[in-house]
């Protein structure tokens, strides 16, 4: 809420809109902010009109600057940071937000106490470092947590217990393996959503708890989906599973038969044909499999007034079938279907 207040404050002021540039969503260019406070680190900005929030962005930092308790929100992103030492954020007890995204911070430059000091933590954005372990322990507060391009190969079971407020985490493009994210997600009462795409998963997370709604697991080395897998997540809608190595062996039959699920992302995989899916689903992305025929019971089990597909997006271009393989009767059970690409 405050940072929409600034963002329009900052708009009036500067005959600007708010910049949003790419991932960095939650994040206002300083410059657009006026003039800075008095309590503010000497390297930093502390916009007067939004004095909790301390941007040091993009300032050649090899260091943590000192930092005034009452910040809120710190932007250290784009630096050269390579250390947390240990007292950096003993007055930073208030911090909400922390981003350092795009450093040079090896887990082992973390100091023992350091983060413990953030109590009230709600976002923890820790991506394009050097990490081979996760950080921690966290605060309980914590509500969205990315750590996407390090260096990790696992993530502890009890590095996430207990954070109840826990919606996102994004693991992206680290070197994560099955058995290094064993438990990792387990009794988080909030989670909504995990993306764990471009590691060396050759299985989908286990114990994911039963809120979540997205999982993007693209880019590993995912050749099965165990039987059952889907009907311990009733609130899942979009499962992103492209660019691994599934086969029709890999998906025991009724896998996809969860009525939850409106978006399937199975692309770019070795299919041979199209797996069964439920009536519910709406966009089904099959693009670049080996598929050699298109059955109509893989989406309607019977076809009726009541009983049809919802797809509404399908995708079967780079396989082997044109749509001249596609049954006289699919315009019936396929009724909804507004797009199927074969080319
Ligand atoms: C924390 O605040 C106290 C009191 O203002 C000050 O003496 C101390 O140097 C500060 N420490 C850090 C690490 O900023
Ligand atoms: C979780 O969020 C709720 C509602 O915002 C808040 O009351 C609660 O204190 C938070 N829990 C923790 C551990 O911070
Ligand atoms: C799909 O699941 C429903 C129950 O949710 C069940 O009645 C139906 O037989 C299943 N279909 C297949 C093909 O497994
Ligand atoms: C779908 O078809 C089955 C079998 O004909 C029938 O039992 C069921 O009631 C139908 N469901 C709807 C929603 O029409």
């Amino acid at each position: 809420m405050t940072m929409l207040l600034v963002c329009m404050l900052a708009a009036l002021a500067g005959g600007a809109l708010c910049q949003y540039y790419g991932e960095y969503d939650y994040y206002q260019p300083s410059s657009l902010l006026g003039p800075s406070g008095p309590n503010c680190a000497q390297e930093c900005e502390c916009p007067i009109m939004f004095p909790s929030a301390m941007y040091c962005d993009g300032r050649k930092l090899r260091f943590i600057p000192i930092v005034p308790s009452g910040i809120k929100y710190l932007y250290l992103q784009n630096n050269q940071i390579e250390e947390i030492k240990a007292g950096v954020f003993d007055n930073a007890t208030d911090l909400r937000w922390l981003v350092l995204d795009h450093n040079q911070i090896p887990s082992n430059k973390i100091a023992k106490g350091s983060i413990d000091k953030l109590v009230k933590l709600e976002k923890l954005f820790f991506s394009y470092n050097q990490l081979t372990e996760p950080v921690g322990p966290l605060a309980k507060s914590l509500n969205e947590l990315k750590m996407i391009e390090n260096k990790m190969t696992k993530f502890p079971a009890n590095t996430l217990t207990g954070l109840e407020n826990l919606t996102n985490v994004d693991l992206h493009g680290n070197e994560l393996t099955t058995e290094g994210l064993a438990g990792t997600f387990k009794g988080l009462k909030s989670l909504i959503s995990v993306d764990v795409s471009k590691n060396k998963l050759k299985k989908l997370p286990a114990g994911l708890p039963n809120t979540l709604e997205i999982l993007y697991a693209d880019y590993n080395n995912i050749d099965s989906i165990s039987s059952g897998y889907l009907q311990k997540l009733p609130a899942l809608k979009y499962l992103r599973v492209s660019h691994n190595q599934l086969t029709n062996t890999g998906i025991p039959a009724g896998v996809f038969n969860v009525s939850s699920l409106i978006e399937l992302d199975l692309s770019f995989n070795k299919l041979q044909s199209i797996p069964e899916v439920h009536e519910n689903l709406e966009q089904l992305y099959l693009q670049v499999n080996e598929i050699n025929k298109f059955e109509l019971s893989s989406f309607c089990k019977f076809t009726g007034p009541l009983n049809y597909s919802r797809l509404k997006h399908l995708r079967l271009d780079m396989n082997q079938i044109t749509h001249q393989d596609m049954p006289f009767d699919t315009s019936n059970c396929l009724r909804q279907a507004t797009e199927i690409v074969f080319e």
